[in-house]
Parts: structure tokens; C-alpha cells; sequence
């Protein structure tokens, strides 16, 4: 079965093609990245990512068939990003998405987003054991999710305030290095002494079990503003390696902890913030050391792409074969979407 993803929540407008089914694969994807837009204001501007979507979705449709060796009447099923996202990003997908599945009179399959981004493992790992822990980390959410089997999720854990990426990014943002910062401060890291400065663990007043990351923030600020930290200094690169570190060794902490309280027999890391490089390393580290099977996506099935979505709507096509998959009103749906506590964040 060949599946046309698009997903455009957010600033990334992706189209890919995949083939389920006998064979399992990622034929094309085609992604524009809308980074430079939206750097000069070191964070995303709604309105210029919806335009922008609007403006390329169509063409990039044409360039991943065209990639994958395929026409549009070669396609069996259609899937799109429904949501969490920006509203405007969204309904260029859904507006697009729905346009192509009335014309070509095909299935179409509204995805989650973070159900995406735990399934996006999946494309390069087909074996994963059940039940298992999601802890999905990107630049809108921090969340942790038990699953005893595909869709069937529970969060279990969330940042109560910023998300770990948004962090990264309006630190960034705060010393003009650029946008997004997730993958500044990963290429910064290797320059810097990551033992020099100390982070406090941030800890629910209420000894919840969420996550807290706008602590790190201020402290960051806070030490440079005391010690008359300058960017491009040795002791900015310190500070912000060593801030990298106790990020990365918090949400660690927090995820091997949850590992023993719940009978998961796999661990996903998945989402932007999955790509960096400390976070990779420390993880596969301890989980070897800890026994634990960890999943983590290729690094471009990290931060947002059509070939997750894709991915996801296939399982989901299969997972729920009595919805109405030519209603486009989309009505049916709202009963099968991967939705825990009203909120991902
Ligand atoms: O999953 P994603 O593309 O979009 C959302 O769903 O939010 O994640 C984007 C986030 C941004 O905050 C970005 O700074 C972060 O992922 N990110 C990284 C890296 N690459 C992207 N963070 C740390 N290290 C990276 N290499
Ligand atoms: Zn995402």
C-alpha cells in the first residue's frame, strides 16, 4: 500500500511517500524547512509559517512523487497531521488534505502528532516490545507516555511549564545565537566544560511527577548576568554545556525512574530534542548499563516529518478498520485519536 503523508503543524512543511505493507519503507520526503523566515525574529511567527505552507505544500506534493517514481493515482491512502500544532499550520494541511482525498476519492487518516513522533522508531525498528515508555521531547512538548499497545497511550508525565527544545531555544534567543537552538547548543556543547556550573533539579512543590524546565532558564540568565558572562567567552560555552548536561542527565533521571515503576519492556526517546547528540550518547549509555531496550528514531525522523505521519496513518488504518475513513468531516475520528488528560504539552 503506498501512503502520502503532509504534515504541517508547525514550521516544517513535509511531504513524504511511503510503501506498507509486504514491503516497509520510506520511498520520499520532501521537506522545507522554514528556519531562516522565522530566525530574524529568534522564534516562530504564526502567521508567516501558515503562509508558507500554503505557499509550498502543492509543489512539494509533486517533488516526493516525483522522488518516489509514482503518480498521485498510484496512491492508496492518505494521512495527515490533525493536531496538536499551530491552528493556521494545521488547517493548510487539513485544507490541502482534505482537497486531494475528495478529488482522487481516497481513505483519508487524521494523526496525532505526538502519536507520530512515538511511532517514528517504528519506520527503522519494526520489533518493538509492548508495553513500553514514550518520553517524546520537542519544542512544544515534554511528555511521558505509558503504552500497553499501539494507541492505546497514558501520559504519565508532563512539563508543567516550557517544553526542554523551547528552553534551548529562548536561551538562544536571549544571547542572539540564532533559532532554533536545540541544535546551536548541541554543536556549542563539545566547546565548553560541562562540570564547571551547577544546576539545582527542579522538583514539584506538590511531589508531582512532572517535568519543570523554565527553572533552567533563569538560572542560566541569572549566572550570566552575576558573573558578567559574554557570549563567545570560555565561560559562556561553560555555562551553557554545563546547563546541556544537567538537562539532559533531569530528564534521564526522571525517565530511568519511571522505568522501574512501570512493566515497560522498551523505552522510546523520540522528538526533536532526541536528535541531539549528548542526549543520545547518555541515554544509550545508561540504558545499556540499566538492561533497558532503547528506541531512538534516525535523526531525520526526529524532528518533524511527513514519513512519521505517514507511518502512523497506515497503523492507524489498520488499528481502526470500521471509521469512515471518506467522511470528511472528520467526525468519526475524535473517538480513535491519541488523546490522554485534554493536553499534550
Ligand atoms: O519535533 P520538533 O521538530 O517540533 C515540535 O514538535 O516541537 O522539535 C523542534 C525542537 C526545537 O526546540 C529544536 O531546538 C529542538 O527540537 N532540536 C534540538 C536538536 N534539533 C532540534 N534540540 C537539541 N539538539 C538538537 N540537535
Ligand atoms: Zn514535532
Amino acid at each position: 500500500m503506498l501512503v502520502l503523508g503532509i504534515e504541517s503543524s508547525c514550521d516544517e512543511t513535509a511531504i513524504a511517500v511511503v510503501e506498507r505493507g509486504e514491503k516497509n519503507a520510506v520511498l520520499s520526503e520532501s521537506i522545507k524547512s522554514q528556519t531562516p523566515l522565522h530566525s530574524p525574529y529568534g522564534g516562530i511567527v504564526p502567521e508567516i509559517a501558515a503562509r508558507t505552507h500554503y505557499e509550498v505544500i502543492d509543489l512539494l506534493t509533486r517533488q516526493a512523487l516525483q522522488q518516489a517514481g509514482i503518480e498521485i493515482k498510484e496512491i492508496d491512502l492518505l494521512a495527515f497531521t490533525q493536531g496538536p500544532g499551530l491552528i493556521g499550520s494545521l488547517l493548510i494541511g487539513l485544507a490541502f488534505a482534505k482537497g486531494l482525498a475528495w478529488a482522487r476519492k481516497l481513505p483519508l487518516v487524521a494523526v496525532d502528532h505526538i502519536a507520530a513522533h512515538i511511532e517514528a522508531p517504528f519506520i527503522t525498528h519494526a520489533r518493538i516490545a509492548y508495553p513500553l515508555l514514550a518520553l517524546v521531547v520537542s519544542g512544544g512538548h515534554t511528555s511521558l507516555f505509558f503504552q500497553e499497545t499501539k494507541f492505546a497511550g497514558r501520559l504519565v508525565a508532563k512539563t508543567r511549564d516550557d517544553a526542554a527544545g523551547e528552553v534551548m531555544d529562548k536561551i538562544a534567543k536571549h544571547f542572539d545565537l540564532g533559532y532554533p537552538g536545540g541544535p546551536l547548543l548541541d554543536d556549542l556543547y563539545a566547546q565548553g566544560d560541562p562540570s564547571r556550573f551547577a544546576f539545582t533539579e527542579p522538583r514539584m512543590s506538590d511531589g508531582g511527577n512532572d517535568f519543570s524546565f523554565s527553572g533552567y532558564k533563569s538560572a542560566v540568565l541569572r549566572q550570566a548576568r552575576s558573573l558578567n558572562i559574554r557570549p563567545g567567552s570560555r565561560d559562556f560555552y561553560d555555562l551553557l554545556a554545563s546547563f546541556l548536561s544537567s538537562l539532559v542527565d533531569y530528564m534521564l533521571k526522571k525517565t530511568l525512574t519511571a522505568m522501574k515503576n512501570f512493566p515497560a519492556r522498551s523505552l522510546i526517546v523520540s522528538g526533536g530534542v532526541s536528535r541531539n547528540s549528548l542526549l543520545r550518547s547518555r541515554f544509550e549509555r545508561e540504558c545499556a548499563a540499566a538492561g533497558i531496550s532503547l528506541y531512538l528514531p534516525e535523526p531525520a525522523y526526529c524532528t518533524d516529518n511527513a514519513a512519521m505521519i505517514a507511518w502512523t496513518g497506515y497503523e492507524k488504518y489498520q488499528a481502526f478498520p470500521n471509521l469512515n475513513y471518506f467522511d470528511l468531516c472528520l467526525n468519526s475520528y475524535s473517538r480513535a485519536r491519541f488523546r490522554e488528560n485534554g493536553r499534550h504539552r
